[in-house]
């Protein structure tokens, strides 16, 4: 399985703090069956200020490291790009997930949905794809979903009138979307659960990502395998990432 999305290298934003942090994630990640992991700190304007070089430098020390440990798992560069103000030039020296033309990016929790067109439309316009990060558990909040209401959806296969509205324009625009594994365990609260299942169980999801900060995190993003063993088994079906629950067919 493929990892699109992970705070792995050390020192660098709010992840994992030292090398020894990062080795146990790798080995909890390999437990749980990933083989491959994009490691995309944050890249927020004033606060995490990393250039390529620095992403690429940190993966590959991390990834000597792994490889003297004898633990498989492949590390690529990548980075979880904030939608704020800064964001357009950011673009400027685009670093997308390791060597596919994808580009991850967040709204922040406060951010507003109105920007998420203009900037699908400037990540394409440099030749890139747009990968949202995580959008069940911004708008969670902003859905409200009760038991009922996702009960009757999930028996009735109703259409998919109760997802998002903007959210369902940004897909159409050509945006991807990547679930957190965190998400279909309650890692981030029922309402965060609830949608993300429903973006599932509409096939909207291109691919995953653990989001995993530090081990003690990681552990209870991984802790229920269910999820991720159902993920792998409707690869073919509804959820489009992919085998390796990761990128197939868009790589
Ligand atoms: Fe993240």
């Amino acid at each position: 399985m493929i990892d699109c999305h992970c705070h792995i290298l050390p020192g660098l934003d709010d992840g994992c703090r030292t090398e020894k942090e990062s080795i146990a994630m790798a080995r909890q990640l390999v437990t749980a069956g990933f083989s491959r992991v994009f490691c995309t700190p944050h890249c927020i304007t004033g606060l995490y200020d990393f250039s390529g070089e620095q992403v690429s430098a940190a993966v590959a020390a991390l990834q000597q490291q792994l490889d003297r440990e004898g633990i498989a798992l492949q590390l690529e560069t990548g980075m979880e790009y904030y939608l704020d103000d800064f964001f357009l030039g950011r673009l400027e020296h685009p670093m997308p997930l390791g060597k596919t033309n994808l580009l991850l990016f967040e709204l922040p929790s406060s951010g507003d949905v109105r920007m998420l067109p203009q900037a699908v439309c400037e990540i394409k316009k440099r030749g890139l794809k747009p990968v949202l990060a995580h959008p069940e558990r911004f708008f969670a909040g902003k859905l409200q979903l009760t038991v009922v209401d996702f009960v009757q959806r999930w028996l009735t296969r109703h259409p998919a009138d109760l997802l998002p509205v903007a959210l369902r324009d940004v897909v159409d625009q050509g945006c991807l979307l990547q679930a957190d594994l965190g998400s279909f365990n309650g890692v981030y609260g029922a309402n965060a659960r609830r949608l993300a299942m429903l973006l599932q169980q509409h096939g909207m999801y291109a691919c995953i990502g653990s989001d995993g900060h530090n081990p003690r995190q990681a552990e209870r993003i991984l802790r229920d395998n269910y999820w991720l063993v159902e993920l792998g088994c409707q690869r073919d079906r509804k959820f489009s990432c992919g085998a390796d629950v990761g990128l197939k067919g868009i790589v």
